[in-house]
């Protein structure tokens, strides 16, 4: 069985990370998505809408998603790969080039992003939105 990983925030899922998780288990049998806790975030500058357990119930039930993991770190990647004895990272590529020393330890593969959307757009785009109204 091919175990592939991915990582991300995934506040607000919207068509860009459903995309994004369909193609990734495209890449293997058996997907692991590391959801970003709060905290996480916190370190990262992001401030999310909804907590860490909402997202991690919503990522749960896209059908794509066979398990979900807190990511808490930078640093977990190697000791994910390596406990999951995962064969793929899969990530988008507005992070190209940036987990390539991860080769070592599996495959690498970027996807492309789905152009337009973002949770950064929509949260925007509602803040105006509310200004108008
Ligand atoms: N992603 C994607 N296409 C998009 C948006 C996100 O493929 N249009 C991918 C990212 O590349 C990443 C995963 O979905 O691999 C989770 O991304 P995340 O940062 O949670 O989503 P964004 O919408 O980019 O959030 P933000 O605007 O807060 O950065």
């Amino acid at each position: 069985m091919k175990k592939v990983i991915t990582y991300g925030t995934f506040d607000l899922l919207h068509y860009g990370h459903i995309n994004l998780l369909k193609r990734a288990k495209e890449q293997g049998d058996y997907l692991i998505v590391a959801v970003s806790t709060n905290e996480f975030n916190e370190v990262k500058g992001k401030k999310c809408y909804f907590s860490y357990e909402e997202r991690k119930k919503l990522v749960e039930a896209i059908r794509y998603v066979d398990l979900v993991i807190p990511e808490n770190s930078w640093e977990q990647k190697v000791d994910d790969i390596q406990e999951y004895r995962v064969d793929t990272f899969v990530i988008g590529d507005d992070w190209k080039g940036e987990f390539d020393s991860l080769n070592d330890y599996c495959e690498v593969v970027y996807l492309n992003r789905t152009p337009e959307i973002s949770t950064t757009k929509i949260k925007n785009e509602l803040r105006l939105s509310a200004i108008k109204i």
